[in-house]
């Protein structure tokens, strides 16, 4: 549409004004805001974007490659994919009290990041390497970390961010999302062409699965735990409901699995399995202070428990959490 393209030509314009012919850094997740945000840079400016991407081995199936075949693949911007997974699951090996595993992976984050910048500006030779770090902020972000923090007394849980990181790395920030609200984000992300289904994704979790794993984290847990989830999601994206014509994936707010380190007893033709247990978390929400555990059909549910049982040989139990927030939270951790 002309408002949304009438947008981007003024943001391209903006963007190259500030940054010149300087170069420019940006942490890519694979989520929607930085996912958003490389896009536009990478429009205005070209190749003075390089984007990092942290592979912390905490992501979903394909997350990695899915992320590189849009970015390197389709948009030939310049990503660098750091393989850090083994980093993170040793220091993680052992630890399994939620705000400590939080710290721990919101720390690596900031090293691996801070290590990869200073070895890009190394490699410039005589150029002096990035001077800007960009970032997918927008606007309810900056209400947040500008009010919120007087009224909460209490952490509930401390969010993993990589606040804090300009200053540390000496860099000017650029933060082309930072007037616009969620969806505004995501219809410009459609408008940059980004695919739908990326634009359109729940949110993930900075700490990844390192939350959606009770207690200790294991590489074992993450790979169950990542076949397990992709067939939920998978199934969810195919199950259209009649009365709205929509799946029940985008009928929910934020659905995945989590992975209970517990083993349960079950039957499996005529023997005895003692395998893991995975818990189905869906919600439907419209601000993520408060949430509504959703009612899947159990048709639904069905078909999820039955693949995962047979697909994921180490799970044998599927069970699903009708807790709502308060007083549980969305992440079990
Ligand atoms: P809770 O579990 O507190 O989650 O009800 C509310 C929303 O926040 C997301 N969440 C995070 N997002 N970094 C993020 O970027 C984090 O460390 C983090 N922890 C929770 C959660 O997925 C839900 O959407």
């Amino acid at each position: 549409d002309w408002v949304m393209k009438d947008h981007i030509a003024e943001a391209v314009e903006a963007i190259r004004a500030q940054v010149g012919d300087e170069e420019v850094i940006l942490g890519l997740s694979g989520g929607v805001d930085s996912s958003v945000a490389a896009a536009l840079i990478h429009r205005a400016i070209g190749d003075q974007l390089t984007c990092v991407f942290v592979d912390h081995g905490l992501l979903r199936l394909n997350e990695g490659d899915m992320v590189m075949d849009m970015f390197e693949g389709k948009l030939h911007a310049k990503v660098i994919r750091v393989d850090a997974s083994e980093l993170f699951l040793s220091k993680l090996a052992g630890v399994s009290e939620p705000e400590q595993k939080r710290k721990i992976i919101g720390g690596l984050f900031v090293d691996v990041f801070k290590a990869e910048a200073a070895k890009l500006k190394a490699a410039g030779g005589g150029h002096k390497g990035a001077t800007f770090l960009a970032q997918g902020t927008i606007y309810p972000d900056v209400i947040e970390s500008g009010g919120a923090k007087s009224k909460k007394a209490v952490t509930i849980k401390s969010h993993h961010n990589v606040g804090g990181l300009p200053e540390q790395l000496g860099l000017k920030l650029l933060e082309p999302l930072r007037d616009l609200f969620k969806d505004e984000v995501r219809e410009l992300g459609v408008a940059l062409d980004l695919p739908r289904e990326m634009v359109y994704r729940h949110p993930f979790p900075g700490p990844g699965l390192g939350v959606r794993i009770l207690g200790e984290v294991k590489k074992e847990y993450a790979d169950l735990l990542r076949r397990a989830d992709a067939v939920f999601i998978e199934e969810l994206r195919a199950c259209i409901d009649p009365a709205t014509g929509k799946s029940w994936y985008d009928l929910t707010s934020q659905a995945f699995t989590v992975f209970l380190p517990v083993k349960s007893v079950g039957v499996m033709g005529d023997g005895r399995t003692y395998d893991y247990v995975v818990a189905l978390r869906a919600v439907q929400t419209s601000d993520f202070m408060t949430a509504d555990w959703a009612e899947l059909p159990y048709s639904l549910l069905k078909k999820v428990s039955g693949r995962i049982i047979n697909e994921v040989r180490g799970i044998n139990r599927v069970t699903y959490d009708v807790s709502s927030k308060p007083p549980a939270t969305i992440e079990w951790e």
